[in-house]
């Protein structure tokens, strides 16, 4: 007997960055974090259960996936497997379509999909909340990518287990955006991003700063998304990114995901403003930056980009919709 499913996610980006857990918690994250979905880049999977099977498989882009992501695949499967009071191993092929050194993280939308497609094929009613709660136990910013638009997760509270989704805070339309990725390596990040935010919440002196900081920092960036106040929402974003990674790199030994031609864009992002174009950046555990800025300006802004030295590639993504199934299959 075989039961298969197929979804499709976009990945997000942090504009109130998440960093840091709720200690003992279930992956409840120690901050709220606020994301806009993308459009224009997206991971499809096929989950089939198949009694065949003796264990889960996970194959991505074509090949097997190495064992720490198989295991976060099994421990969300799990998950669906419990609900729908199923024993069947599944096999998972995921592909994205966008380059996995593109700077954003495809685990992101791989577990959104995931979530939506191992609840799909095991029999299961869509229920978007639910399938965020299960993405986020496996990695917090997934999900956000259940939902489209601006996104918020709120953070957990400690010595508590308990239903902790996503929710939309905003349709696609209601502040237009562009996201320019300025891709700066072919390399992927040495520290992980959960191993980045762990060792930081054990050894920075910052730490504590930061998350109370974050609470500020969130609301301000949630009023500005309902404003549709491009400028508040690109200020206070630039300030949670640096924060964020404020904290890190006093971390014990610091964790610096930055290369020079990341400051490189950073300073040419402030010269475009002093210039009178609205351009502000974020970063996430890497080496990329994100710049964010309206529709109008994207060519203008794009041009700058990619004449900085050491800038490879500039791909442009504006706020999307949320995970969906889809038909057809990747076998
Ligand atoms: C810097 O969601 O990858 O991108 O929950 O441990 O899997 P885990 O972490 P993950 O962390 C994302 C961190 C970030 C900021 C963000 O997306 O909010």
């Amino acid at each position: 007997m075989l039961r298969q499913a197929t979804a499709l996610a976009h990945p997000n980006i942090a504009l109130a960055k998440y960093w840091g857990k709720v200690p003992g918690s279930d992956n409840a994250p120690a901050v709220p974090s606020l994301s806009v979905t993308l459009a224009g880049m997206a991971t499809t999977t096929t989950v089939i259960f198949d009694e065949g099977l003796a264990h889960d498989l996970f194959e991505l882009n074509g090949a097997s996936a190495d064992e720490p992501s198989r295991q976060r695949v099994v421990a969300l499967l799990d998950e669906v497997r419990s609900e729908a009071n199923l024993s069947l191993r599944a096999r998972v092929h995921s592909r994205n379509d966008f380059p996995t050194a593109a700077g954003l993280a495809s685990s992101a939308s791989g577990f959104a999909a995931l979530a939506v497609a191992a609840r799909a094929a095991a029999g299961l009613p869509s229920d978007p909340a639910w399938e965020s709660h299960l993405a986020r136990r496996v990695s917090a910013s997934s999900a956000r990518s259940l939902f489209g638009g601006y996104v918020e997760l709120p953070a957990g509270e400690e010595g508590q287990q308990r239903f902790l989704p996503a929710k939309p805070v905003a349709p696609p339309g209601a502040l237009p955006l562009r996201v320019l990725v300025a891709v700066t390596t072919e390399r992927t990040k040495e520290t992980l991003s959960t191993r980045g935010m762990n060792h930081t919440a054990q050894t920075s002196p910052y730490y504590r700063a930061w998350v109370e900081h974050a609470h500020r920092l969130f609301a301000r960036i949630r009023a500005a998304v309902l404003a549709g106040d491009l400028e508040a929402l690109g200020v206070a974003a630039e300030e949670s990114a640096l924060a964020m990674h404020a904290s890190a790199i006093a971390a014990a030994p610091g964790v610096i995901y930055w290369l020079g031609v990341t400051v490189e864009i950073l300073a040419t992002v402030r010269e475009m403003r002093s210039s009178g174009l609205g351009a502000w950046f974020t970063i996430d555990a890497g080496p990329h930056v994100k710049v964010l800025c309206a529709p109008a300006d994207e060519a203008r802004v794009k041009k700058v980009l990619e004449a900085i030295p050491g800038v490879l590639r500039v791909l442009i993504a504006s706020p999307g919709e949320g995970a969906r199934r889809v038909d057809g299959a990747l076998l």
